[in-house]
């Protein structure tokens, strides 16, 4: 559980370093996840998509592209982040707390988050508040960091502990808040720890899809 000042704080901090410090440090893999979201999200012909924790609004301008009928709107409650998501090209950007967001019951066909469940103060709270904006029968789907099982464990663990804050400290000057990423994505649950989380939150048939080894994880619930 994280503390919602300090991570407005960083994110107000590296906002115009954010997306290429994320395209070096993952070696461009995080656009092929946000691509594969953009593609499961189209799959589900959605008329209303909210993207929260949006940011610099990545996963919300894929979801525009693959789903150019959409009403695809990106919250996020750091103002520097949501600037840069509206120049990039989001249509609909809002301020927005996760934990209690200005949007009515049953609201959207698909919810997305992507990176942001993770640094929020409360995950149970923030799901069950995603559970009700969606509207009954819709989807949501949540993409972050998890660590992956077996012998890649140790040495990745070495790497987001020891190389990634040094090497996001030399991009972006702020190795402090990459040593905090660290941080989270060990206390952050993953796989069925994760599945169990979001069917407690009120969603149906929450499934587990490990990326990259397990580098990161897709979960998708029906509401
Ligand atoms: C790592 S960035 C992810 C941005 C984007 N989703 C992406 O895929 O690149 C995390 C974002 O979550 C936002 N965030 C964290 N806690 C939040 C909360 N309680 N309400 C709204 N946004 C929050 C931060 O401001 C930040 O922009």
């Amino acid at each position: 559980m994280q503390d919602p000042k300090y991570v407005k704080k960083a994110f107000s901090r590296i906002a115009d370093r954010y997306v290429v410090t994320n395209h070096v440090l993952s070696l461009g893999t995080d656009i092929l996840w946000r691509k594969k979201v953009g593609r499961m999200v189209a799959d589900w012909e959605p008329e209303t998509v909210l993207d929260v924790a949006t940011g610099t609004g990545d996963l919300a301008l894929e979801i525009q592209r693959k789903c150019p009928d959409a009403q695809v709107t990106g919250s996020d409650f750091c103002e520097e982040m949501l600037a840069y998501a509206a120049d990039s090209g989001v249509r609909e950007t809002v301020v927005a707390d996760a934990l209690k967001m200005p949007f009515d019951d049953d609201s959207f066909d698909v919810l997305t988050v992507a990176f942001g469940l993770r640094n929020m103060a409360s995950w149970p709270d923030a799901l069950r508040e995603m559970r009700r904006v969606i509207k009954p029968g819709g989807h949501l789907l949540v993409l972050d960091f998890s660590l992956p099982t077996g012998i890649l464990r140790g040495p990745y663990r070495f790497y987001l502990n020891k190389v990634l804050p040094k090497i996001a400290g030399l991009i972006t000057g702020e190795g402090d808040a990459y040593e905090y990423l660290a941080g989270t994505i060990e206390q952050f649950p993953s796989g069925k720890e994760m599945t169990d989380l979001i069917e407690a939150c009120g969603f149906a048939n929450a499934v587990a899809d490990p990326l990259t080894c397990g580098v990161a994880s897709i979960y998708t619930a029906v509401a």
